[in-house]
């Protein structure tokens, strides 16, 4: 059994398969290392998992011809379960001129992976990352799989949802079992350096300006990055399939958040407002009842605790 996992070297992947190899299983990871933000910062996730011979990466674009070189990697006759992380994250950048990177890496990579996946005959089980951005606006909260509609406000969300009808497609056409996870803004150690929690910790230990867009009153289920790895791992084993909210039941305001980081810091934070951008959605919640009742899955790590590992893992990253 061998677990392929794209968007290997990124902040969620890299600890997926870390995770996988903790427990000593064959991982395959695939990521072209785009440089949306420092190339180095991925090398560096990847590093102590290269040194294990149970990984093999392979660098090469699932929007170009990856089809060869990933067959390559699979013994013939070897069952193949897919960890499909590999996109385009952020949803403030994806409009204007960027949206042709959205619709590369978040559209075109995940259907050809898909037709490479029915092609194959090796791949057994498809995990896919979606995104708590193809809600958008929805009034009501939480957010639940069957109850609210998906209306994105973001062409970064748009992009997510149309990967999530494709796996849902290519699923019912090829009958490999597919899950697709909507992850609820996830921080903690190797979170991406566009990410607020990163840029806020950052600034806080540094003693620069915090800046928060809109009021600062938006909320978020922000969600500690293990417990969405513990969520995909316990996936590729069990017989889950369709969508399912993957959220980490912090939900607060972002000024509350930035109380948490003060406390965790020790710092006091220097505060400036900036406009809402366009493609955020105000607030969101997720109902995780659905993952509860299927996977037995709980998040287990509260907001405190997680900045703390954040704010710890930035210091040691930045030498603060
Ligand atoms: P990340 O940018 O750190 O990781 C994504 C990786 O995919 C990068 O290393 C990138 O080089 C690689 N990649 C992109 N396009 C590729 C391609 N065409 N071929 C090969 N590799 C490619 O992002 P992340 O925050 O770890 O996000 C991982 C997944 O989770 C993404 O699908 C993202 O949309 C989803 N997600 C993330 C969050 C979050 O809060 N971080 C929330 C919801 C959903
Ligand atoms: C995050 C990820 O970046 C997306 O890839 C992912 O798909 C999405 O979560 C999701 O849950 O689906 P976002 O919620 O915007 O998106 O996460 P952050 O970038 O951490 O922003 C959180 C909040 O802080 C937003 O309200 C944003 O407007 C605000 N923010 C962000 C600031 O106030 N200042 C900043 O410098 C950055």
């Amino acid at each position: 059994m061998l677990t392929l996992v794209t968007g290997a070297a990124g902040f969620i992947g890299s600890l997926l398969v870390e995770r996988l190899l903790a427990d000593r299983r064959a991982v395959v990871g695939i990521d072209c290392f785009r440089d949306y933000y420092d190339p180095a910062a991925k090398r560096n996730n990847i590093a102590a998992s290269l040194r294990d011979p149970l990984f093999t990466l392979l660098e090469a674009d699932l929007s170009g011809d990856f089809e060869p070189a990933l067959q390559g990697c699979i013994p013939h006759g070897e069952r193949v379960t897919v960890y499909h992380l590999a996109a385009q994250p952020g949803v403030r950048r994806s409009w204007g001129a960027n949206f042709g990177d959205y619709v590369r890496d978040n559209v075109t990579a995940t259907q050809k992976l898909l037709e490479w996946a029915s092609e194959s005959g090796c791949v057994t089980r498809f995990v896919n990352a979606s995104s708590s951005s193809v809600y958008g606006a929805s009034p009501q909260t939480p957010l639940s799989e069957a109850g609210s509609l998906p209306a994105p406000v973001s062409p970064y969300g748009v992009t997510k949802l149309a990967a999530e009808h494709l796996v849902g497609l290519y699923s019912g056409r090829s009958g490999i079992p597919s899950v697709s996870f909507r992850f609820f803004t996830v921080y903690g150690p190797r979170q991406r350096p566009d990410m607020a929690f990163h840029r806020f910790i950052l600034a806080v230990l540094r003693g620069e300006p915090v800046q928060v867009l809109d009021d600062g009153r938006q909320t978020r289920d922000f969600t500690f990055v293990s417990d969405v790895v513990e969520g995909l791992y316990r996936a590729g084993d069990s017989p889950v399939c369709g969508v399912y909210n993957l959220g980490g039941g912090n939900r607060v305001t972002l000024l509350e958040a930035v109380g948490e980081i003060e406390n965790a810091t020790g710092a006091k934070a220097i505060l400036s407002f900036a406009p809402a951008q366009p493609g955020d959605a105000r607030d969101t919640l997720a109902d995780t009842t659905r993952l509860e009742r299927d996977l037995g899955w709980k998040p287990g790590v509260p907001l405190q605790e997680g900045i703390r590992r954040e704010t710890e893992w930035i210091r040691a990253a930045y030498g603060l």
